[in-house]
């Protein structure tokens, strides 16, 4: 029986053991996924004893992310350019390799409903934090020409505007206003919105480009208060579960052998956990 995990401090939340779940049953896998919750102090023994657990591999959540960074063999293209990783497997020689698939599940949630945001060449970013990095580098890839990214902790936004070159531009929060007219895509990356914390006002959407696409990484409520409001200035929006959703994907593949797919029923499948 193939194993794999998800790890993080706390874990208990985590929807990935769900997910992973759904596929092994509909696929008749005779593997399994599970939750180990780990102390940041214990993660890298952790990691250390990895290859002597059984298991082929498996997600990395917070806290870990950059630390497993910093521990593991070898790193692939996205771990490197973001700095942090959440899939993590053994090559053919026992190598312990490291991915982040954060950056190709955003990306593909966009592809599955709003294939056109491929057109875009301006964003703006709200949010400086991890997940933050991750989307600012599945834009370049996409080749986006224009990134700002607005945040209320200056400093964290000029940081990662450096660390990705002169596509980036940054500013504190309120500097989203004089992006908003331009963007071609605008997403929230921050906690603002996720279950009623509004201790922060959203740029007016009602200044953006009327193609404009606005999407929300939070899924908890699924149509945020970001989102409501955009679709109350007629804009195309996508919601943040897609996300989640595909960047499973990959790891899968790695632990199991087979790409599964995210379909309509794997969606609601953890929609229902998540309102549980
Ligand atoms: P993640 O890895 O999920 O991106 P993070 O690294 O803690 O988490 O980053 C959270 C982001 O949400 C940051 O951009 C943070 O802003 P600061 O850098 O100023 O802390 C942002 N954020 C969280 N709560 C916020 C709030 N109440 N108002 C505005 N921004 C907030």
């Amino acid at each position: 029986m193939k194993k794999a995990f998800v790890t993080g401090w706390p874990i208990s939340h985590s929807l990935s053991p769900v997910l992973h779940g759904f596929w092994l049953k509909k696929l008749g896998i005779d593997g399994s996924y599970e939750a180990l919750p780990v102390e940041e102090t214990n993660f890298p023994e952790f990691l250390k004893a990895l290859s002597s657990s059984g298991f082929e591999g498996g997600n990395i959540t917070i806290p870990h992310k950059e630390t497993a960074f910093k521990n593991i063999d070898i790193p692939d293209k996205a771990a490197r350019a973001i700095g942090a990783v959440n899939t993590l497997w053994f090559s053919e020689n026992g190598t312990l390799c490291g991915g982040n698939t954060d950056a190709y599940g955003f990306s593909a949630n966009l592809d599955q409903f709003l294939p056109r945001w491929r057109e875009g060449q301006s964003a703006l970013i709200l949010g400086a934090g991890g997940a933050s990095r991750a989307i600012i580098y599945a834009l370049i890839e996409a080749g986006f020409k224009n990134i700002h990214i607005a945040n209320r902790t200056l400093e964290r936004s000029i940081n990662l505007a450096n660390h990705f070159g002169k596509t980036c531009s940054a500013g504190k929060w309120d500097s989203a206003i004089d992006h908003i007219q331009t963007a071609d895509l605008i997403v929230n990356t921050t906690s603002v919105g996720m279950a009623g914390k509004l201790d922060m006002i959203f740029p007016d959407l009602g200044k953006a480009q009327a193609n404009a696409i606005v999407t929300d990484i939070v899924y908890t409520p699924l149509e945020t208060p970001f989102l409501l409001a955009a679709k109350q200035h007629n804009l195309e929006t996508v919601d943040g579960l897609g996300m989640l959703l595909h960047q499973a994907v990959p790891g899968f593949e790695k632990w199991f052998g087979i790409r599964p797919d995210v379909t309509d029923e794997l969606r609601q499948h953890v929609l229902e956990a998540l309102n549980d």
